[in-house]
């Protein structure tokens, strides 16, 4: 307590869903919170874009209303979260030139030929920015933008992420930090340092790439401007924050090597943190930097997740308004067998990272019969999912890294199925935390230690976060899903046979 009021640190998260504001004592404790949502423009299949204006506008809406709802709170500082990946393009006056193609979009297979070619293969890649070149990555949607719309292009003066457009917009102020910068494809996360040998390789600018300092240190403060739209106070400090996965995990205390999370937001990840870069020799998963100095982390990513339950939600539970369509669903769904007598779910609705590195891949549903019903898909569904990240959860035990028990987050951890789906698909004891906020919350952290309020980001959450007792999976559950993975690995095969004659006779 100020003389003035409640001091308090803003957490917020730029997600595709929507924007998320929290405000967070010293102690832990979330005091308000307000989410406006976001639409997602896929104008065709594989493309998916959002204007950065709207996050924007939705930031300015969340802020007040959480402002609104906790008067006497005194915002001592803020830290920004935000989907990776997605590229905000400005020109020189800083004014938005076109939509971000997002995270989730696939439409950049053709730039990332090139990218590998013009670095002489994807070993270089994996000695300069420590993973391969993917659709959702950052710089082959700079390719895409200087191929296929080269007024745009010459008019290109920055080039920005999501959380760190957002922090432009409040303070002015354009940087960046590692663990965002480490999701462009031209950054290594090793040496963090924009990698020179990748951009000149493919002929892009280090001048259109912003200054990156630690996650936590202040990189700026609210104008006068941002004040006004928001009601924030002037000069209040602005951290670097970081990306979503990396804030998301920090917010559930998963910042040591030898801890694990799995998070279920529109994408849904597996992430573990590591104390050196390291790399998956098959380059399934991702090796990014994490919010903590000196961490970094491996994670596999579902494109999917949360997302792909939506997506069927909106499809055939559409009549009931969607608290009440997700208890309906949650209830069917834990009626049916394991492995859903048969019915396959592939999530694959925007392609996939994690294993297959496959942007054209497609989802399905297979094996129906006139016995099932929508309960049979909707169990599925959700084991669609969860098998998907098992892939994930496979390659870190592949890799050595055999996670004792996994941390849960977002939609997945708010459900008791799902909350068992993951433990007995996964095979290992899965717990939660008290205050499950997603990423705002590990930006709220972050910007707490930003100014002091704690020593690092461990002390941080070992002083606000309690996790569950661990809920171990049964042992005959565990078995009884061997069967239906195996099943699940396999449609991925068929269905991509099929997928690639309905593509080659696209092409015709
Ligand atoms: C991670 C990724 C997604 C987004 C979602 O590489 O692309 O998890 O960060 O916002």
């Amino acid at each position: 307590m100020t003389a003035s009021g409640v001091s308090v640190f803003l957490g917020l998260d730029i997600g595709t869903s929507g924007v998320k504001a929290i405000l967070v004592e010293g102690s832990g404790r979330v005091t308000a919170s307000a989410l406006t949502p976001l639409a997602l423009s896929t104008p065709f299949p594989g493309w998916a874009e959002q204007d950065p204006e709207t996050w924007w506008q939705a930031t300015i809406a969340s802020i007040r209303d959480v402002l609104a709802k906790h008067p006497d709170a005194v915002v001592s500082s803020i830290g920004i979260s935000g989907q990776m990946h997605s590229s905000v393009f400005l020109d020189r006056t800083g004014e938005v030139i076109r939509p971000a193609l997002l995270w989730c979009d696939g439409r950049t297979t053709q730039e990332c030929q090139e990218i590998t070619q013009s670095a002489g293969g994807e070993s270089h890649l994996r000695d300069w920015v420590r993973n391969p070149a993917l659709e959702g990555f950052t710089l082959p949607k700079v390719l895409w933008l200087r191929r296929h719309e080269p007024e745009a292009f010459t008019r290109l003066a920055t080039v920005l992420l999501a959380k760190d457009f957002i922090r432009y917009r409040l303070t002015g102020a354009v940087s960046t930090e590692p663990s965002d910068a480490s999701g462009t494809l031209m950054f290594d996360p090793a040496t963090l340092r924009w990698s020179t040998d990748l951009l000149s390789a493919v002929n892009i600018s280090r001048t259109l790439l912003p200054d990156v300092a630690p996650s936590m240190a202040v990189h700026g403060a609210v104008h006068a401007h941002a004040a006004t739209l928001t009601g924030l106070r002037e000069g209040t400090p602005v951290v670097g924050g970081g990306a979503d996965n990396a804030c998301g995990a920090a917010g559930v205390g998963v910042i040591a090597p030898g801890e694990a999370v799995a998070s279920w937001g529109t994408s849904g990840t597996v992430l573990a943190p590591t104390s050196q870069p390291l790399v998956d020799p098959g380059l399934r998963a991702h090796t990014f930097c994490h919010v903590a100095p000196d961490t970094w982390y491996l994670m596999g990513v579902v494109l999917s997740a949360g997302g792909a339950f939506s997506w069927y939600r909106e499809q055939c539970a559409r009549e009931l308004p969607e608290v009440e369509a997700l208890r309906a669903l949650d209830a069917e769904a834990a009626a049916i067998h394991p492995g859903a007598d048969g019915v396959v779910f592939l999530p694959y609705l925007q392609g996939e990272r994690t294993p297959h590195r496959d942007a054209s891949a497609r989802g399905a549903l297979l094996g129906l019969s006139l016995a099932h019903t929508r309960a049979h898909m909707t169990r599925a569904v959700l084991e669609g999912v969860c098998f998907a990240l098992n892939d994930s959860v496979s390659i870190l035990r592949e890799l050595g890294m055999s996670p004792r028990e996994l941390l849960l987050t977002g939609g997945g951890a708010k459900s008791a199925l799902i909350r068992q789906l993951q433990s007995e698909i996964f095979g290992v004891p899965v717990s939660t935390v008290d205050r499950e906020e997603g990423p705002a919350y590990g930006a709220a952290l972050m910007a707490a230690v930003g100014v002091g309020a704690f020593a690092d980001l461990s002390e941080a959450a070992a002083q606000t976060l309690q996790r569950t007792p661990p809920s171990v999976p049964d042992s005959a559950a565990v078995a009884a899903y061997r069967e239906p993975i195996a099943r699940f690995r396999s449609a991925y095969h068929a269905a991509h046979v099929v997928q690639s004659q309905v593509q080659q006779r696209e092409l015709l």
